[in-house]
């Protein structure tokens, strides 16, 4: 294990050496965040979402070590052995645009609070230039349904038009298994969570980008707003949707209604390890506890909104949810869904209503996860874990969606906000 305790001492140094010269003023930087479904590609988004949850728990931020052989050929390996089976596709993507190198290469990239590497794939597309620097190591990254293993590389990358970080880690994959629809990956979680993926230099942190923006003085504060619309009924399946933004530097006002609520991140680990928070789950009017007062983290990674196991048996009693085995996820039936009621989050002092029609899978996109378009699925579903394991819920894009969010990456804080979105019936 690291030592966590000596992380806020190592991030505030890097908060007094950062002296901004050529800080912009407009802030913050956006970014156009969009949702891709793929109707051909694999429909089991809950096996994909309970395979990242249990990757995520599992992590153990321990440096790797390597003996024997080149470590590239011990990794690919490695990398082999375990993954040895088809590559799937997400069927759903949270994905933005972002250039690097010189001249600029445009990359769709998986955007993940999850994780903190940056990557491209591949190694036969990325042309290095003067702009870019081989540091000679070797990037290997396990996600729940993936891996990466590639070069590192510091290079350019384009955030905006006009915004460029200079030197940014990036990976240049060699294999990425499990990311057939997209170019990459941004990784804006912790920099905690880059530890150990560099061989040989396994103890080094790697900035990521917001960590870059801010100490290179292009944004002002080193924050992340991520801005989802809910869909609309009149999306169908194929499309991308551009509904979102993410913001770099600040929050952005026009994207929430009333105030932002901070809460410091979780304590508990492993939650505490990503953009984690304590909260309280309760259902209906009566206000019944469903998930009391537990850590667990907020996730772009993850589609669904996943809690223990024991909690999702109480969610599935109160509602009368079945779960459909075909599809993955809960089903009900019209009087069912006629008589649910509002989940309520509780998130440091404040409580924010997922109403009904939150708690449902867009019924336009009910093919695209291969079910049929007259029945109503949910999108609360099981973490694969009863509570107690130091991460009990994951709030996914879903929830996301309904919510502004800010994640503070120097203060260690997590914001939310109500949003236009939030009681939205659009589903
Ligand atoms: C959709 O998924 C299939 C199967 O994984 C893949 O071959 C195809 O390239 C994907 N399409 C797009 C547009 O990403
Ligand atoms: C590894 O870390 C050492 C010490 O910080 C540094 O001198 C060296 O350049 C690094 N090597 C690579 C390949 O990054
Ligand atoms: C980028 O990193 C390389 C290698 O460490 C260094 O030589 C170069 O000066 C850096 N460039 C900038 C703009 O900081
Ligand atoms: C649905 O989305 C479309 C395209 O984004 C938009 O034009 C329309 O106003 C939305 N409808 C509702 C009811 O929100
Ligand atoms: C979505 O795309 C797939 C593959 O290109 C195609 O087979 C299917 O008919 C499309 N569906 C709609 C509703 O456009
Ligand atoms: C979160 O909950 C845990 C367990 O109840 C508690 O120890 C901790 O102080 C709470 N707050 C934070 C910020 O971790
Ligand atoms: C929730 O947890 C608190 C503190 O452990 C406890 O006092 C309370 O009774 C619990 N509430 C329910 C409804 O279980």
């Amino acid at each position: 294990m690291i030592g966590l305790t000596l992380l806020p001492i190592l991030l505030s140094g890097l908060a007094v050496l950062a002296s901004p010269t050529t800080q912009i003023t407009s802030s913050p930087v956006t970014l156009p965040f969009a949702r891709r479904m793929n109707v051909t590609g694999a429909h089991d988004i809950l096996r994909m979402d309970q395979a990242r949850a249990k990757s995520l728990r599992s992590k153990s931020h321990d440096a790797k070590s390597v003996s024997g052989g080149t470590e590239r050929d011990v990794l690919r390996s490695a990398v082999g052995a375990a993954f040895g089976v088809p590559s799937t596709s997400q069927g759903v993507d949270y994905v933005v645009q972002v250039q690097v190198g010189t001249p600029p290469k445009t990359y769709n990239m998986l955007v993940d609070t999850g994780s903190s590497n940056t990557w491209i794939c591949c190694e036969m597309d990325y042309f290095p230039s003067p702009t870019s620097f081989d540091t000679g190591n070797s990037v290997y990254v396990e996600y729940g349904s993936g891996v990466m293993l590639g070069e590192q590389y510091l290079d350019v990358v384009h955030i905006a038009p006009g915004l460029s970080i200079t030197n940014q880690s990036i990976g240049v994959a060699l294999i990425a298994i499990g990311f057939d629809d997209v170019d990459g990956l941004l990784g804006i979680g912790p920099q905690v969570l880059t530890y150990g993926n560099l061989f040989p230099n396994a103890t080094e942190f790697v900035p990521t980008v917001v960590d870059n923006l801010y100490d290179q003085g292009i944004i002002p504060k080193p924050f992340i707003g991520i801005s989802f619309q809910p869909n609309n009924a009149t999306q169908n399946q194929n499309m991308t949707i551009t509904n979102g933004e993410l913001s770099f530097g600040d929050v952005d006002a026009s994207k929430y209604e009333g105030d932002v609520n901070y809460v410091p991140i979780t304590k508990t680990l492993p939650a505490g390890y990503y953009v984690g928070i304590n909260q309280t789950v309760t259902y209906g009017s009566d206000k019944t506890m469903v998930l009391n007062n537990t850590a667990g983290i907020t996730d772009t990674g993850t589609t669904l909104l996943l809690l223990a196991t024991d909690a999702l048996a109480t969610y599935q009693q109160l509602t009368g949810a079945v779960l459909d085995e075909n599809v993955g996820l809960l089903k009900i039936t019209p009087d069912q869904f006629s008589n649910l009621q509002s989940l309520f989050f509780t998130i440091g002092s404040e409580t924010y209503e997922f109403t009904p029609n939150a708690q449902i899978w867009p019924r336009a996109l009910n093919s695209a996860v291969g079910g049929d378009d007259s029945s109503i699925y949910l999108i609360v579903s099981d973490i694969g874990t009863p509570t107690g394991e130091g991460m009990d819920f994951i709030n996914g894009m879903v929830w996301l969606e309904r919510f502004y969010t800010v994640y503070d990456t120097l203060g260690s804080r997590f914001g939310v906000a109500k949003t236009a979105g939030t009681y939205a019936t659009t589903n």
